[in-house]
């Protein structure tokens, strides 16, 4: 069954995910949070339901049920709202479509809706043969530290067991510690599923904030945004929880006087998705920072060292792979590597669009600064003029780019080499001979001179 889900909130649309997913078999809920949105998902494919919110930034509920009726789609439509039934069907003489439209008000009786939606929809439904047990999608629970009751992971069809028991402090690494990668859900206990829903309906992702470990924040933080970006791409939210992290990270490079202590750090994380980006951006950070007694008259012009400059760096480090779900795919860096052909070729195209299909929607975003899109335009460009979306030569690629492709591959060495500190230096030779043209060579002479090594580099 395909459900499109229309809702600006973002707590309230992830609470309706999990409860169309406990109503439904097989149920596949597309995300969107606007009318005009909604419409373009419309364009691209059929659904059976709609259920759609009213008042929305962006087009309300009206923009998509004329939508629906001028162009004579078939779907379900639910309009679904706090707002009183009467002020909305008197004006537009809802429902029209007889046996098609319908109207649920939204409140906590989750029962109440889940019956309501099972006698509109009942040719999609199925009686569920285990009642004990609830799914909840895993995202849900890295907004919290503690469980808010007992969670289980499902070995089979009758088979539960008990990994995370109510009340326990639990980070997200403890659940990816149970839970395999193809694993989306987690289950509860049914009994505790109304509460369990309550809390989250009210609990933003923005709330979670642990204070006694910023590093295991921030990366939770960030698979956050992933989910959001994955679900309904660039939103407020993870633009403010994007800005959060910069601000964490900013404080993290300043205080974070030896570099290999921070690498070191980062040599048991092995997500890759989140983990580069983190080193990647506390790399960028440092060398900032470094960069404010900087003699490099280039860089000195680019006012690298300034609180602007290194917001963008880090809002492009945070944001640069998030249209990738796969980890292993964004671990490739480029078009001829032999291992993009263990993916489809959906994937393979995915990975060729990446750049530009982030670049396209941060610019979005009148209130991201400028530069992020382009940086992340370019991340994958090569100082041989090989790299892709442009194959840019090392003339054309931006100063701000070119720091950042540096320290990205810098990062890509780390992991090749099991973040063994003795090949850091033998990394920085290779790198003073390989980025010694074009916009790469003030950056290149930067990084270097940031990690206090002495190398020659040829001028
Ligand atoms: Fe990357
Ligand atoms: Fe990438």
């Amino acid at each position: 069954m395909r459900i499109l889900l229309v809702e600006d909130c973002d707590e309230v649309r992830q609470l309706y995910v999990m409860l169309l997913d406990n109503i439904f078999d097989n149920v596949e809920i597309t995300e969107s949070i606007s009318g005009n949105n909604a419409v373009l998902k419309l364009k691209e494919k059929s659904f059976d339901l709609i259920l759609c919110d009213y008042e929305m930034p962006g087009g309300n509920g009206d923009v998509v049920y004329y939508f629906i009726k001028d162009n004579n789609i078939d779907s379900i439509f639910i309009l679904f709202t706090s707002k009183d039934s009467t002020e909305i069907t008197e004006r537009h003489n809802f429902p029209e479509r007889e046996g098609k439209d319908f109207f649920i008000s939204k409140s906590n009786n989750f029962n109440e809706f889940k019956q309501r939606l099972i006698s509109i929809a009942s040719n999609y439904y199925t009686a569920p043969l285990d009642e004990g047990y609830r799914k909840v999608r895993i995202y849900n629970f890295w907004k919290f530290n503690k469980a808010l009751c007992d969670i289980y992971l499902r070995l089979s069809n009758q088979k539960y067991v008990k990994i995370i028991h109510s009340g326990d402090s639990y980070t997200r690494k403890d659940i990816e510690k149970y839970a395999h990668k193809n694993q989306n859900f987690l289950y509860i206990n049914a009994e505790d599923y109304q509460n369990f829903s309550v809390t989250l309906g009210q609990t933003p992702f923005l709330s979670y904030i642990d204070t006694k470990n910023p590093e295991n924040a921030t990366v939770t933080v960030h698979a956050m945004i992933h989910e959001l970006v994955q679900s309904v791409g660039i939103n407020e939210t993870a633009i403010k929880m994007a800005e959060k992290t910069v601000a964490n990270i900013v404080e993290m490079a300043k205080d974070d006087k030896n570099l290999y202590a921070m690498i070191l750090r980062t040599r048991d994380k092995r997500d890759y998705l989140y983990d580069h980006s983190y080193l990647l951006s506390c790399l960028c950070g440092h060398l900032a920072w470094q960069m404010n007694w900087s003699s490099i008259k280039t860089l000195r012009r680019m006012n690298w060292s300034s609180a602007e400059t290194l917001r963008k760096i880090t809002l492009a480090s945070i944001f640069h792979d998030l249209t990738l779900d796969n980890p292993d795919l964004a671990m490739i860096n480029d078009l001829d590597d032999p291992a993009l052909q263990n993916f489809t070729e959906g994937e393979i195209k995915k990975f060729k669009d990446h750049p530009s299909k982030m670049a396209e929607l941060l610019r979005q975003h009148k209130t991201l600064p400028p530069d992020v899109d382009h940086i992340v335009l370019q991340h994958h460009e090569k100082v041989d003029g090989t790299g892709f979306p442009r194959k840019l030569s090392a003339k054309r690629i931006s100063p701000l780019s070119c720091i950042f492709i540096i320290a990205h591959d810098f990062v890509d060495e780390l992991y090749k080499c099991d973040f063994d500190e003795t090949n850091i230096i033998p990394i920085m030779e290779k790198f003073a001979k390989k980025y010694n043209s074009g916009n790469f060579k003030d950056p290149i002479h930067a990084f270097i001179r940031s990690f206090d090594v002495k190398i020659d580099i040829e001028d």
